[in-house]
């Protein structure tokens, strides 16, 4: 090889290696923007599959207590998508009105007392009606209500 061509090799070899960071550094940050973009977008962190879910039969929702029923819900969060059992309490003695499971104070699952005839937290001891209207404790709103309709006799709520 002659003296000019290992200078124009050794040219271009510098000019790719000046380059290069430069265009790693435009694909990582192109990718943290999106990244960034995604998990502080609050669209992108409820149920992917928003929608109407089915709770149950119509015909077999009956009866002076609520019914614990389990639906699947598919959550995005930034990158992952899962599916999560999301469980409710359907109420036939109050026009199938469908409650959520979860405490409005921290988190916690809510059960039905079937002696007080009340919902107990039993993280903290909020308690909440039989209509899910917050009684006592540290809970400090009643329990979040879903949206509901019936559909070729299916009872379905908004996720
Ligand atoms: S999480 Fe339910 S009372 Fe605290």
């Amino acid at each position: 090889m002659k003296k000019e061509e290992n200078e124009v090799i050794r040219a271009d070899r510098r000019t790719f290696l000046s380059i290069l960071p430069i265009g790693v550094l435009g694909v990582v940050g192109a990718s943290m923007t999106l990244a960034a973009k995604r998990s502080l977008d609050p669209e992108t962190t409820v149920a992917a599959d928003e929608g109407w879910k089915t709770v149950g039969d119509i015909a077999e929702i009956a009866g002076d207590e609520p019914i614990e029923k389990t639906i699947s819900v598919t959550c995005r969060s930034g990158w992952s998508k899962t599916v999560e059992d999301v469980s409710v309490y359907v109420l036939p003695h109050h026009d199938n009105k469908v409650l959520s499971s979860v405490c409005p104070h921290e988190g916690c699952p809510i059960v039905w007392e079937d002696e007080s005839k009340k919902f107990l937290c039993p993280c903290h001891d909020s308690y909440f009606s039989d209509k899910g209207e917050r009684l006592t404790g540290p809970a400090k709103r009643d329990l979040t209500e879903y949206e509901t309709r019936v559909e070729d006799g299916k009872l379905k709520i908004k996720v």
